[in-house]
């Protein structure tokens, strides 16, 4: 059977109601609106209320995608969602979602690879599309980071930059040989000798003889640690390089971009970036000022976003580059 190309055919996101503003933070830690606007151009972001799950975001993320593909869950031969914050240690969010969409024996897995967890997923659906073994695929990001930070001075640093929300797309095959639509390449990197850099260190199933203690609580050792500069100079080193590598394993040009989608941890990454590559303003879209950091989420959220308000539209070319935590960092490009 000839390998076909997988094309995005819906996009969807949801973020909860509750607006968490930069005043609201320096009422819970010390900070200020200036701080976090001038270091990482947050203005709010969202955070989920009693009773509110991942899943509940991830499933309207999904029916969004699903609506504006124009397809039912029955027509979706796998799941993929990939999240740090996932809803239960074990099984994970992607079988809440599963549950939520009744989605019937669908296979569903998480996949963790942190902020470049969309970009992961979207390379392995892709590839089973590719095969053959899969028609459509529902891929999402999905994070709710709020239950997880330290909002307190000590945890400043990261409470200030994550928020909640999910992201979905569909992927489907794309059977008309006329149509030139599809993930034209995504290039994908690890390194693990960083991954105490930005991590939860507990609770940790290597940790004996239990995963957490009162102790470990009381040292905030679960709550998410990062040493920013080190984090930051990764980030603007690696987002250029991989998105030039993606670029020319598709054979195209950054001319021909039509838009940029950088993976939302901090504006000035972004304007870095964009900066080395020359990318003019008017092809970079940016949403951090109203969610924050929402990892795995934030790609997809974007592409949502910029679908609904025309960015994107056919024969398109749009590039996409994370960087998170593992270290791990990627680029895809597709041709909408
Ligand atoms: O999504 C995954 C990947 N993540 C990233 O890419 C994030 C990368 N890192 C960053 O975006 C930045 O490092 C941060 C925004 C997290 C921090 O900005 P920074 O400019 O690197 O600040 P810093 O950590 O070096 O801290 C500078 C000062 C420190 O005070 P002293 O030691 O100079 O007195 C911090 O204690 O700012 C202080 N600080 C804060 N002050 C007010 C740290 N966080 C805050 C805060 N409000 N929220």
């Amino acid at each position: 059977m000839p390998s076909k190309r997988a094309k995005i055919v819906g996009t969807g996101m949801c973020v909860p109601e509750r607006v968490v503003t930069n005043d609201e933070l320096a009422g819970m830690m010390d900070t200020t609106d200036e701080w976090i606007q001038q270091r990482t151009g947050i203005k709010e972001r969202r955070w989920i209320t009693p009773g509110q799950m991942p899943a509940d975001l991830a499933g309207e993320a999904s029916l969004a995608a699903l609506e504006r593909a124009g397809l039912g869950i029955e027509d979706i031969d796998f799941i993929l969602l990939g999240t740090l914050s996932s809803q239960h240690e074990f099984p994970g969010t992607s079988f809440f979602l599963h549950e939520r969409l009744s989605a019937g024996e669908i296979p569903c897995i998480d996949l963790r690879a942190q902020c470049s967890g969309f970009l992961y997923a979207l390379n392995f659906a892709d590839s089973l599309i590719q095969s053959g073994k899969c028609r459509r695929i529902l891929v999402v990001g999905c994070e709710v980071h709020s239950t997880g930070i330290d909002p307190t001075t000590r945890g400043r640093d990261v409470a200030v930059i994550f928020g909640d929300g999910a992201g979905a797309v569909i992927l489907e095959a794309n059977e008309d040989d006329d149509d030139p639509a599809g993930i034209l390449h995504v290039r994908l990197h690890a390194q693990g000798k960083h991954a105490r850099r930005l991590w939860i260190e507990a609770p940790a199933s290597g940790e004996w003889p239990c995963r957490i203690s009162k102790e470990m609580i009381d040292e905030g050792r679960h709550f998410p640690k990062m040493e920013g500069k080190y984090v930051f100079k990764h980030a603007v080193t690696r987002m250029p390089e991989v998105l030039t590598e993606a670029l020319a394993g598709a054979s195209i040009k950054l001319d021909d971009v039509s838009l940029f989608l950088f993976h939302q941890a901090n504006l000035r990454i972004n304007e870095y970036v964009a900066g080395k590559l020359e990318i003019p303003d008017d092809r970079l879209f940016n949403n951090i000022e109203r969610y924050g950091n929402c990892s795995a989420a934030s790609i997809p959220m974007l592409l949502a976003e910029a679908d609904r308000e025309g960015l994107i539209t056919s024969g398109h070319i749009i590039s996409m580059t994370a960087f998170g935590s593992g270290f791990t960092w990627g680029s895809a490009v597709v041709r909408w």
